[in-house]
């Protein structure tokens, strides 16, 4: 028996009938084993769909006794057989073997996926292993299927794919929450209790990992017009929740000659569009999540496609959250931030479903964003959605070089170091917008999953990093 594409059958195509009445041969691994007194049911999955194709092992089939024994829960296997179809039963078809091999055992003695369901606590300990279950696999192809429809999305739109760098000099956001990169060496410095000299460094100068392609995105659209990132960034923030993860990847269209108002739109259509293409081409997984992880998920994802996204100003929604009667943990005042228990009121009880806000207090946004006339407010705009709370975070871009100036250096950041941004305003600046959308809340928020560490292959949060 050889491996080769050729002669392989992926399940979920033999599933939807690819070989039915012909000898095919299939790869996976085993999920339970059943064996009565004259037939062996082993349920085989090889990760392409939920599903697990039935093979049966029949008193006649040609496979030694010695070689049944070792078809374990875990175990790998290659099995040929003729493709049938299921009288009765869950699935349309299985396999009847006619010969198998174990390709690598799993001892059940200490292979931790036995049939019991593990708590996702646990599975994140095993982060090696969780992919073979079935919410991971799901939460695997959802992943990949939301890809491709961000790319589509774009795509369809005229917008150019950029490639925004991972390292690089300056602080997107003014937040100061940035990992370093550095090729010092900290342990001798430190011993030495030296200061630290940037010049001896890899680029000679300080370097981060970003916290956001956006300017970088803004150099390409004001030469493009019309770009998106989809990267990995990172967040040295220390936010211990279940939206929040160290390492992230994150979505960034940029958009020339676009206000708040075509921002908005273009974001309204994307959150659309993500979420028909979820239930459209993932719909064995969204069922899956519909059933086992959020009861009503589809409805409620169903009810949103339908529904208006409400619009409000940060100056409305504080006074709503002020007149709610409600007691929030933290009192919502003008010019503070909203907190989750603000977002969720929002979304889930006064609007029952999602709240675009905009113009929030210059002090609580960053430093790019345009002032608005009032001189308090600045034209940014947060995406809130049900159980989640801020699902994008975009803007109009300032693009008067002064007041961009003089927000730089408000912000207490240095403009010598954003020389090149100002340039962009120095020479054919033009109104600008872009939002950003973070994937794994978006990829929580279409599964219905609780915790955002379960909703990316590998997470890095606060003091925990593994695989
Ligand atoms: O609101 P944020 O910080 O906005 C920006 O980074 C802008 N540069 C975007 C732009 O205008 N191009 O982050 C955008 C989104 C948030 O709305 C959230 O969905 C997600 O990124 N996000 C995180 N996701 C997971 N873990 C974290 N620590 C996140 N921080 C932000
Ligand atoms: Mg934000």
């Amino acid at each position: 028996m050889q491996f080769s594409f050729e002669n392989t059958v992926r399940i979920a195509d033999a599933a939807a009938g690819k070989g039915l009445g012909t000898e095919i041969a299939v790869h996976g691994w085993v999920r339970t084993k059943r064996s009565s007194k004259s037939v062996t049911f082993v349920e085989l999955n090889d990760g392409s769909c939920m599903s697990n194709l039935q093979v049966i092992f029949s008193e006649d089939t040609p496979v030694p006794e010695a070689e049944l024994e070792r078809i374990q829960t875990g175990a790998s296997l290659e099995v040929h057989g003729v493709l049938a179809e299921s009288p009765g039963g869950r699935q349309s078809v299985e396999l009847q073997a006619s010969a198998a091999r174990v390709i690598g055992e799993a001892p059940p003695e200490s292979y931790p996926l036995q049939k019991k369901r593990h708590s996702f606590e646990y599975l994140r300990e095993i982060a090696h292993l969780r992919a073979r279950t079935n919410t991971f696999g799901a939460v695997a192809r959802l992943r990949n299927t939301l890809s491709m429809a961000v790319h589509n999305f774009f795509q369809d739109y005229g917008f150019y794919y950029l490639h925004s760098p991972i390292v690089t000099a300056s602080d997107a956001e003014g937040a100061g929450e940035l990992f370093q990169v550095t090729t010092l060496p900290l342990d001798r410095i430190a011993s030495q209790e030296t200061e630290l000299d940037y010049s001896e460094d890899f680029f000679g100068k300080p370097a981060y990992l970003t916290v956001s392609g956006q300017l970088n995105a803004e150099i390409y659209a004001c030469a493009l017009e019309r770009v998106y990132t989809f990267g990995p960034t990172f967040r040295a923030e220390n936010s211990n929740t279940s939206r929040h993860l160290a390492e992230f990847w994150m979505i960034e269209p940029e958009m020339a000659f676009c206000d708040l108002d075509g921002n908005i739109e273009i974001a309204e259509r994307f959150i659309r569009a993500l979420i028909e293409a979820a239930l459209r081409e993932s719909a064995e997984d969204m069922q899956f999540f519909d059933k086992r992880i959020r009861p009503g998920l589809i409805a409620e994802l169903e009810q949103l496609l339908a529904s208006e996204f409400t619009r409000i100003t940060y100056t409305e929604a504080i006074e709503a959250l002020e007149q709610s009667g409600k007691r929030f943990e933290y009192r919502p005042s003008w010019g503070a931030d909203l907190q989750s228990e603000h977002e969720r009121y929002l979304t889930e009880e006064l609007y029952s479903g999602p709240v675009i806000v905009t113009d929030y207090p210059k002090e609580i946004k960053a430093f790019y964003m345009k002032l608005n006339d009032d001189d308090k407010t600045v034209r940014a705009m947060d995406v809130l959605v049900p159980q989640l709370g801020e699902i994008i975070g975009g803007s109009q871009r300032e693009e008067r070089l002064e007041v961009l100036r003089r927000r730089i250096t408000e912000a207490g950041l240095s403009p010598e170091t954003y020389w090149w941004y100002l340039d962009l305003r120095r020479f054919g600046t033009v109104p600008h917008s872009g939002f950003g959308l973070g994937f794994e809340r978006l990829v929580r928020y279409l599964s219905g999953m609780q915790n955002i560490r379960d909703v990316i292959p590998f997470p890095r949060t606060v003091r925990s990093v593994e695989f």
